[in-house]
């Protein structure tokens, strides 16, 4: 099968099209043929190498965690599914390929209205952003704020937390994305300097809730906020570990997953793929998602 994968780690040129040998499901794993394919930061750290730290790897290396496509087989003991079956799903590795092999509990039925490139991307920032707001601990009325607003976790954040009550929700992006983050009834924010007083600017009396990464956005959203234990980081570096705020964590799962596709089939979640790339310009995707900048999911498309 044609896969997008890397025989060395390093910029995003090592990711190329090539054959690889066809996964078999084994038991209790289903096979997915797959339409569209999420491209994630997580995926670009595989690529540049030593991520996740311990981990070891078998070369050619398929990065991808997050997939949309068709059941084609089934292993033993697999119950409940059939082939032929549309699914979102997720992994760790492996998706931009024709084909992926997962667990059976790691998909969920595709709603007929979603189209493939919007089912590619949503698995992995879908339940990313379901684990932060779940840590954020938000309640009816809450005032939340979420670093990298625009973002592909960003721009699920933001509308779950509405979902979970949230009163104000106040996002940081480049000017270039404010109106997008307008449309999606937030109050835009531009990180850099001087963010404090901005954030106190829209909110007076400072924010219960926030989400965010990079350390200077978190470093100025501790200045507006009572509660550290209420400030989540998506990624714990040294520097940010420091800062005393809480870790991001949690687990993938079909309930998570299943729960999120029912906000987005009720239109009550809304995804924006910026842009849709071939199978054989992974390479192109992996440039775009690493610039650490755009609005919304980059996707690649694997089939038709
Ligand atoms: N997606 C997931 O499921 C997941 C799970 C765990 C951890 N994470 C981590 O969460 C982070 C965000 O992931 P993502 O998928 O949303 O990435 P993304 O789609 O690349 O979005 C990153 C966003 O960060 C914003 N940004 C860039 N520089 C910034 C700064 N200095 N201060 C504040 N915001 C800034 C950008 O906004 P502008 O375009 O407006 O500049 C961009 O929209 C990554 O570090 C990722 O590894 C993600």
């Amino acid at each position: 099968m044609r896969a997008a994968a890397l025989t060395s780690f390093g910029p995003p040129d090592v990711l190329r099209t090539m054959e690889v040998p066809e996964p078999q499901a084994g038991p209790g794993q289903v096979r997915v043929r797959v339409r569209a394919a999420g491209v994630q930061p997580f995926d670009c750290r595989v690529r540049a190498g030593g991520f996740p730290p311990g981990r070891t790897f078998d070369m050619p290396v398929i990065p991808g965690n997050e997939f949309a496509g068709v059941v084609d087989q089934l292993g033993d003991g697999v119950d409940g599914v059939t082939t032929g079956t549309a699914v979102v799903g997720f992994s760790t590795l492996g998706s931009y390929a024709e084909h992926v092999v997962v667990g059976a509990d790691q998909i969920a039925p595709k709603p007929d209205g979603m189209p493939w490139e919007v089912a590619g991307a949503f698995s992995g920032s879908a339940q990313g952003a379901h684990m932060a707001v779940e840590q954020m601990g938000i309640r009816p009325g809450d005032t939340v704020l979420v670093n990298g607003a625009a973002g592909a976790l960003g721009t699920m954040a933001v509308q779950l937390a509405r979902l979970r009550g949230a009163g104000t929700v106040i996002g940081t992006a480049r000017p270039e994305n404010h109106d997008h983050l307008r449309s999606l009834d937030v109050v835009p924010v531009t990180y850099g300097p001087g963010l404090a007083d901005r954030i106190r600017a829209v909110a007076p009396g400072g924010v219960d809730a926030a989400l965010g990464w990079e350390a200077d956005g978190l470093r100025a959203t501790l200045e507006v906020t009572a509660d550290p234990d209420r400030v989540v980081s998506m990624v714990f570096s040294d520097e940010v570990a420091q800062l005393g705020i809480r870790e991001w964590a949690g687990v993938r799962s079909t309930a998570r997953l299943t729960e999120m596709l029912a906000f987005h089939e009720a239109g009550e979640l809304q995804v924006h793929v910026r842009q849709a790339y071939p199978l054989d310009r992974a390479a192109d995707a992996h440039r775009d998602v690493g610039s650490g900048h755009g609005r919304g999911k980059v996707v690649l498309v694997v089939a038709s």
